[in-house]
């Protein structure tokens, strides 16, 4: 049977390979520039810490037992366990999975399953999103986020959501703001903290605009150049064939339209620790 190449996954792992091997980092999400941290590629790192310490903080004392949904590299996961948290994943099947895997070992399971698909008897004190909420309709996520909490248990969500404004932003993902309001009120699940942190994690996005314009774009353009000059029927063909993705490869990454102004007018980063 053909699998089916999806197209996410192979941008996680790509982002993977990249923090992993030039910023000795493997945590997969935004990174928080607050007290003016520069935003430069280098201190993502110091960023990303900033974000997950955040997220830490507001764990509440009592919780014991955490189901993370989606946990990337697992270095999140890894992090809570060595904070003397029982902890388990679910994550789809990928490279991804395999890496937290390697990571997490026999201190905590990952389960490699959508967490649409994703079945247990167990109760959780805690249930994360940490960035992996737009990635779940949320009339899955919801629903089966409550069934799987014991009684005053959590939900803690970080991530975006798109904003209602006209426009429309070269960076995709994140479920519409308003539609997750309507969501949240009909769920009866109490806000016990919320943050806006659309403008300090904003930078994230204008590093990986720096890194598109300065070693992407080059690499793409050596390779069409080369591609070109070897074999230009065949660059025209595949430009004629695949123009749409053509187009949206040199929009998406290569306008300078992803950038952390645009995200800022387009999306809304939020936390929250919800209680049932
Ligand atoms: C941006 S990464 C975030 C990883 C990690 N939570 C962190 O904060 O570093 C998003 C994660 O969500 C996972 N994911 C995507 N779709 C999912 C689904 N339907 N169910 C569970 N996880 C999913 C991806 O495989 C990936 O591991």
């Amino acid at each position: 049977m053909k699998t089916k190449i999806n197209s996410k996954e192979v941008g996680l792992d790509l982002g993977l390979l990249l923090f992993k091997n030039f910023l000795d980092t493997d945590y997969m999400h935004y990174g928080l520039f607050k007290d003016n941290l520069e935003a430069k590629i280098t201190n993502l790192p110091k960023a990303q810490k900033n974000y997950s310490e955040l997220l830490l903080s507001k764990i509440p004392k009592d919780v014991k037992s955490i189901l993370e949904v989606g946990c990337g590299s697992g270095r999140f996961a890894y992090n809570l366990h060595q904070k003397g948290y029982e902890v388990e994943c679910v994550t789809p099947q990928s490279q991804l999975a395999d890496y937290a895997e390697n990571l997490l070992l026999d201190k905590v399971k990952v389960n490699k399953s959508k967490y649409e698909h994703f079945k247990t008897e167990k109760k959780y004190d805690l249930i994360l999103f940490s960035e992996s909420f737009q990635y779940i309709k949320m009339k899955d996520s919801i629903p089966k986020s409550i069934e799987f909490l014991k009684p005053g248990g959590f939900i803690m969500i970080a991530d975006f959501f798109q904003k209602d404004v006209k426009g429309k932003s070269a960076l995709g993902g994140g479920h519409k703001f308003s539609l997750w309001e309507k969501t949240l009120n009909e769920s009866n699940l109490k806000i016990e903290f919320e943050k806006d942190v659309t403008d300090e994690t904003a930078p994230t996005i204008d590093i990986a605009n720096q890194l598109s314009k300065n070693l992407a774009y080059p690499i793409w353009q050596l390779i069409l150049n080369g591609l070109g000059s070897k074999y230009p029927l065949v660059l025209k063909f595949l430009k004629w064939k695949y123009s749409q993705k053509f187009n949206k490869i040199e929009h998406t990454y290569f306008s300078g339209e992803m950038n952390g102004e645009n995200f800022k007018k387009y999306k809304r980063y939020m936390i929250y620790l919800l209680n049932k």
